[in-house]
């Protein structure tokens, strides 16, 4: 990490960074249940760039700067339009003479890169149509906590192969895990993604299988993981996706085929009734809450790194 100014996808980090990362989230989440963290941003300021609605990842940025004694300002769609009022560039360029960082949620990738390119603060991804990498380190987090490592462990992700499913699969295959991905046909990783997890998991001696059985794919799992069947910016393909997907439903007869101790995981915000049943989301199973909480702690250890 130390070697990389931005925090654009997990691919970009090796298996160390990756690790050096969780050791200090797990870190500053133990110092912050034991009575707070200290201030190791005091008086920084990040910047939060929204293009897309968000709960968790507005809510837990802006507290993880708090809890490291810093600040975060709010920036609504609306107000900056990124690249229709200005460019991308001047955006970057602005907000790199006011703030210590920037966050950005966004449509394109291209977009958090070309802020990267540009901003001379660190800029971290807050998820992109590619990809939604402090959710894969919450990910990991949580699968951490619940199973002790992530070496080996089976991972499900079913549904949907999108910006979370590609986070997840980069982490995951980093840490040297066993990846199964149940997707629809047209629906599965991007090649490029596939490809490069394919890298990491021989280097790490973990594995990527993709297939289209989500019965296939979550059969003896550590951990079972689904997102919404459409993307925000996929709304014109909701009908479509929403005759493809029930089949890939997490549902309990799912999970029933799954490990005994296996959790569900889910980036939230949840469909409740299309890709995870109520049953599901709030049965003994579910580690939605702990994964949600994470996000906090995860972006924390992120801050810190870039911004400390
Ligand atoms: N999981 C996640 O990123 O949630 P928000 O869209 O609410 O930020
Ligand atoms: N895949 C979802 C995740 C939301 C946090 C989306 O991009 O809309």
């Amino acid at each position: 990490m130390q070697a990389h100014k931005h925090f654009l996808s997990l691919a970009d980090l090796t298996p160390a960074e990756l690790s050096k990362l969780l050791d200090l989230a797990v870190e500053l989440k133990r110092e912050w249940k034991a009575g707070g963290n200290a201030p190791v941003l005091k008086n920084k300021t990040l910047a939060m760039v929204f293009t897309k609605p968000s709960l968790r990842t507005r809510v837990s940025f802006e507290m993880a700067m708090r809890h490291l004694g810093g600040h975060a300002l709010y920036i609504a769609p609306d107000e900056i339009q990124l690249g229709k009022r200005e460019s991308v560039p001047d955006v970057a360029r602005v907000l790199s003479r006011y703030v210590d960082g920037i966050m950005a949620r966004v449509f394109a990738h291209a977009d958090v890169v070309a802020l990267a390119q540009y901003a001379r603060v660190p800029v971290i991804n807050g998820l992109s149509d590619y990809t939604h990498p402090c959710q894969g380190l919450a990910d990991l987090l949580t699968i951490l906590e619940y199973k002790g490592a992530i070496k080996g462990l089976t991972i499900a992700y079913v549904g949907d192969a999108n910006n979370v499913a590609n986070s997840l699969v980069f982490g995951a295959t980093l840490l040297g895990a066993h990846v199964r991905v149940g997707a629809p046909d047209g629906y599965q990783l991007r090649h490029d993604v596939a490809a490069r997890a394919a890298t990491f998991a021989q280097a790490g001696g973990g594995s990527l299988t993709q297939m289209t059985d989500p019965q296939e794919a979550v059969r003896g799992a550590d951990a079972i993981y689904t997102d919404v069947w459409t993307s925000m910016g996929q709304e014109a393909e909701a009908a479509r996706r929403a005759q493809v997907f029930p089949p890939y439903q997490v549902n309990q007869a799912l999970v029933a085929l799954a490990r005994k101790d296996a959790i569900v995981l889910h980036c939230l915000p949840a469909h409740r009734g299309q890709e995870i049943t109520d049953e599901v989301a709030d049965g003994p199973q579910s580690a939605l809450w702990d994964q949600a909480e994470n996000r906090m702690h995860a972006q924390k250890a992120v801050l810190a790194t870039l911004m400390g």
